[in-house]
């Protein structure tokens, strides 16, 4: 599991560099996918490219899925779900929280993951049963007790009606927490309440390669993490909290939402 963790931090920098040094460089040749919002860049494409080509090499019996269009099959029971850039918004317009994400889980769920923010060179880690770590040290939530005090975060797909939906259910939460946060990179921000900079998330509409290795960084940081009903969370629902708040916070997001 340590070399599965190693890989992945290895090639989360590897990545990380090369779209730091191509946002000093200038253009970064960005067109649009699935909104105009939604913002690809060359950098996003470069960066899938290294860590494809790393896990190739590193684990060839691997199958391996990314959010550029990687999609290949694997022989060995572990997959990698991988975002080359989270936050590409962040990313195109200079803000410092984005993050190259690289997750491996096998039938029984996430097993290896890391999160590199380049900008602010932090790297998350977490293993299944191994803890999780920011530049290797552990980390663990705020001891948060209730949702007057806590600070949640918060994000928007790339579709206009269902950023619309969730914007009335946000409007109908922010008076019940200290405050909200969008910081435009949902692994960031999962990271983030994993080490207490944030106590709670809640999002929607997101995809594998954008929870995968910060689900775990969550889960071994000792924060609660499922769907809306506290079930089982999927990229389709993500209600993340330190452990007091969780019940709740769904509690609170189901209320607001109907
Ligand atoms: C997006 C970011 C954003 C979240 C979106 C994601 P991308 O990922 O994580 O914070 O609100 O749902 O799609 O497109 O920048 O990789
Ligand atoms: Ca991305």
């Amino acid at each position: 599991m340590n070399d599965l963790v190693a890989l992945a931090a290895a090639l989360a920098r590897r990545a990380g560099g090369i779209a730091l040094e191509g946002r000093r460089g200038g253009d970064l040749g960005a067109t649009t996918k699935s909104s105009p919002t939604d913002i690809v860049t060359l950098y996003d494409r470069m960066c899938e490219e290294t860590i494809v080509t790393g896990l190739a090499d590193a684990r060839p019996h691997d199958a391996v899925v990314g959010e550029e269009g990687t999609s290949r099959p694997g022989t060995s029971g572990i997959e990698w779900h991988i975002d080359p850039i989270d936050g590409t918004a962040n990313y195109f317009f200079g803000l410092p929280t984005w993050a190259v994400s690289i997750g491996a889980c096998d039938a029984e769920g996430p097993l290896a993951g890391a999160v590199y923010l380049p900008v602010l060179d932090e790297m998350f880690t977490a293993s299944r049963g191994g803890g999780a770590f920011l530049n290797g040290a552990p980390i663990a939530p705020r001891d948060v007790r209730s949702l007057p005090d806590a600070l949640l975060a918060t994000g928007f797909g790339y579709d206009p009606a269902a950023r619309e939906a969730h914007g009335r259910t946000v409007a109908n939460m922010v008076g019940h927490v200290r405050d909200i946060r969008r910081l435009g990179a949902a692994s960031v921000d999962m990271c983030f309440v994993a080490c207490g900079r944030l106590d709670a998330y809640v999002e929607g509409g997101l995809n594998s390669w954008d929870i995968m290795a910060a689900r775990l960084v969550l889960t071994e940081a000792g924060c609660v993490v499922t769907d809306y009903a506290g079930g089982p969370v999927t990229p389709e629902e993500v209600i993340a909290a330190a452990p007091a708040i969780h019940g709740p916070l769904v509690a609170l997001r189901a209320r607001a939402a109907s």
